[in-house]
């Protein structure tokens, strides 16, 4: 299928959690953008209000592993993805199948029409257990422990070496978790889920003490149009909050946002007190390096975390 477009921009995986954050942002800037989404895991609803309100974006409900063609667009933000952790235990192939041959089908239209830049997201996963916290962009040897880690790693080599090979310019963004109004995944909306079933018991994945990063929506967005300034070949940024929070105080606060009493809380204890095998159990990112373009956040990891609770709340009844 071809894809008329008259305008610059396109963002993969434009109708999810991020991706309409993303579009949004572009659009406020004046950007003309085409999103192509299967809405696989994304949702029409993100997007159609935005869609009503801008003439200059289009939506091509699209799977990049089918033979789409593009058009020349200046820059291709590549946020499609299988991004559930979590489902490469039990079926390895659905991320080397969404993340790396998706990615890799979407460089060779890259190539055919000359399109100059790729911003990937790619994610935290890739350092798997790090020795050295918080993680710095060169930290090594790059060992994930998930498949998905891995199909994230895998992306971030072959679009490496298409920008080396076919002097295109990539900006690999590390993201930490990611969390917000509309995220449909992870920790916070698992836990919200299983408190709409039950609310006088929550179970939680692993022993608890998992401690990671999170970091508002909105601070994500921002970062990544800082981390664009950059102009190497390839780039590397990693994008989080400076701190973290452990997944056992989530539970707290989730209950208490919701306003709910004599909840129990139980944790299962999981694989060496992680939520399942693959989920790394300490992660915290050094961002000196987006934050020397000027980047800052603005909200920590509990205040990112409580204010993503309050505005799911609000939809949770
Ligand atoms: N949310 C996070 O915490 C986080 C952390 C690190 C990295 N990331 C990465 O950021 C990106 C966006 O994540 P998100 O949280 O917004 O997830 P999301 O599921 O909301 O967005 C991914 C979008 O890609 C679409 N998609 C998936 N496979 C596709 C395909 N083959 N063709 C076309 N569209 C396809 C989905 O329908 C969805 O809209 C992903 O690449 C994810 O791996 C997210």
């Amino acid at each position: 299928m071809r894809i008329k477009c008259h305008l610059s921009v396109l963002v993969t995986g434009g109708a999810g959690f991020i991706g309409s954050r993303l579009v949004m942002k572009l659009l406020s800037e004046g950007t003309d953008v085409d999103i192509i989404d299967d809405l696989s895991s994304g949702d029409p609803n993100f997007i159609s209000y935005i869609i009503k309100q801008h003439s200059n974006v289009r939506f091509y409900k699209l799977n990049l592993l089918d033979n789409i063609e593009l058009k020349d667009y200046d820059i291709v933000y590549h946020l499609a993805a299988n991004p559930e952790v979590r489902i490469g235990v039990s079926e390895p192939k659905i991320h080397v199948e969404q993340n790396i041959i998706a990615t890799f089908k979407l460089l060779e239209e890259i190539r055919k029409h000359d399109i100059e830049r790729v911003v990937f997201t790619s994610s935290s996963t890739v350092y798997g257990d790090a020795l050295i916290i918080p993680t710095p962009e060169d930290y090594a040897p790059l060992e994930p422990i998930s498949i998905y880690g891995a199909s994230k790693l895998a992306c971030e080599a072959i679009i490496s070496s298409y920008a080396h090979t076919y002097g295109l310019k990539a900006l690999i963004l590390r993201l930490a978790n990611i969390i917000g109004e509309n995220s449909n995944h992870g920790v916070i909306i698992d836990f919200m889920k299983r408190l709409k079933n039950n609310p006088k018991r929550l179970e939680v994945l692993g022993d608890g003490t998992q401690n990671k990063s999170y970091l508002y929506v909105e601070d994500c967005i921002d970062a990544m149009q800082y981390a664009i300034k950059s102009n190497k070949t390839v780039d590397f940024f990693n994008i989080g909050s400076e701190d973290s929070i452990l997944v056992s105080d989530i539970a707290k606060i989730v209950i208490e946002e919701l306003r709910l009493n004599n909840t129990e809380i139980v944790f299962t204890g999981g694989y060496q007190g992680r939520g399942w095998k693959g989920d790394v159990k300490n992660m915290r990112l050094d961002v000196s390096k987006i934050k020397a373009l000027g980047w800052k956040p603005n909200y920590n990891s509990l205040e990112a975390v409580k204010y993503t609770v309050r505005r799911l709340a609000k939809s949770f009844k």
